[in-house]
């Protein structure tokens, strides 16, 4: 049985906090961040939402998108850095939620690769025939372990909630290769240090500026294409040059690849599946369109699929 996504929905906070606003209360400015990592705007969520508000509300959508109930779930993955606590898992508190009697829940850790692993894990469970359908959520909250004393990570980071329904499709759809990867290593460049995130950010875009276009190309392969034949890529969205690196591995314009990082910036397992979701409803992504996923993040980890939409 082949997987594919068969409905998505995202959620972002409302509060837009622009490079200006930071330019308030850290030695950077607009310029700078721009021009390093694409960023113009983030949005961040009040103290009275969490993790699992924005996880629900996004979970929410890609039910009503994929025209199933919340009872129609066999399994829920929340892929997150930021629960609201280590346990009950997110996954767990939007089985509630939802009213998802049926379904067995639990997080993922993998940090930006999140997402990537939830989908893949589901995929095995859809492929084997053991569950019909499965809601993979990316949702975090960064702003909460964010620094906003530090320049160095506070302009990058940013809130919200993007999630996916994995079931059965055609033959010839979904879900066509894939790769997940680690190297823990690299742990230490990219880490919850106490209370924040601490980064390496020089070693993190050297890993990720290779990482990211070599299993872009890889799962292309895998999948018997061409590079030029993607359709549409949708990198991790953490930095704009390390997108572009990807992208032009590839060898596609600029149209064929997601861009939200410049309004949401950087929100780790969050980024991929919001950029899917808005995408898909702004009509980016059509119908048969190859579409290549790919993500990194801190574990190191890495993951990426090539679908047919
Ligand atoms: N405003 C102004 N100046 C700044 C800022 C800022 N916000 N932040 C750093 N600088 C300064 C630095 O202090 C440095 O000054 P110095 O030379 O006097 O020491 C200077 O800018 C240049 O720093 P570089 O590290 O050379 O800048 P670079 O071009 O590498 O860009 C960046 C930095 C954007 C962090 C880049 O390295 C990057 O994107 N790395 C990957 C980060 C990433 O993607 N992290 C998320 C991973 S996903 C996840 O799991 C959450």
């Amino acid at each position: 049985m082949n997987a594919g996504i068969i409905g998505t929905g995202h959620y972002v906070p409302d509060k837009i906090v622009t490079n200006a606003d930071l330019e308030k209360i850290v030695d950077t400015n607009d310029e700078w961040i721009r021009t390093r990592t694409g960023i113009e705007e983030r949005r961040i969520a009040d103290e009275s939402i969490n993790t699992s508000d924005m996880a629900f509300l996004a979970a929410k959508n890609a039910l009503e998108d994929a025209n199933l109930n919340a009872e129609d779930l066999d399994l829920i993955l929340v892929a997150t850095v930021t629960p609201d606590t280590s346990f009950p898992s997110v996954a767990c508190m939007i089985q509630d939620q939802l009213g998802a009697t049926n379904a067995a829940a639990m997080d993922i850790s993998a940090a930006c690769s999140g997402f990537m692993y939830g989908v893949i894990t589901a995929q095995q469970f859809i492929q084997t025939g053991a569950y019909k359908n499965i809601l993979v959520v990316g949702a975090e909250k960064l702003s909460k372990v964010t620094d906003w004393s530090d320049r160095n990570t506070c302009v990058l980071f940013g809130d919200g909630a993007g999630a996916a329904i994995i079931g059965p499709v055609s033959e010839g759809k979904g879900i066509l290769s894939f790769e997940l990867g680690s190297d823990g290593s690299g742990g230490k460049y990219l880490l919850q240090d106490k209370e924040y995130i601490s980064m390496n950010g020089r070693e993190v875009f050297k890993f990720a500026v290779r990482q990211m276009p070599e299993s872009s190309v890889h799962v292309v392969e895998k999948a018997g294409y061409n590079r030029e034949d993607v359709d549409y890529l949708i990198p991790h969205q953490a930095n704009i040059r390390i997108m572009e690196a990807a992208r032009e591995r590839l060898g596609i314009s600029k149209e064929k690849m997601a861009t939200s990082v410049k309004k949401y910036g950087n929100t780790s397992a969050a980024s991929i599946p919001i950029a899917l979701s808005e995408d898909v409803k702004n009509g980016k992504i059509k119908d048969n369109d190859l579409v290549v996923l790919v993500g990194f993040g801190g574990g190191l980890t890495w993951g990426a699929v090539a679908l047919r939409w």
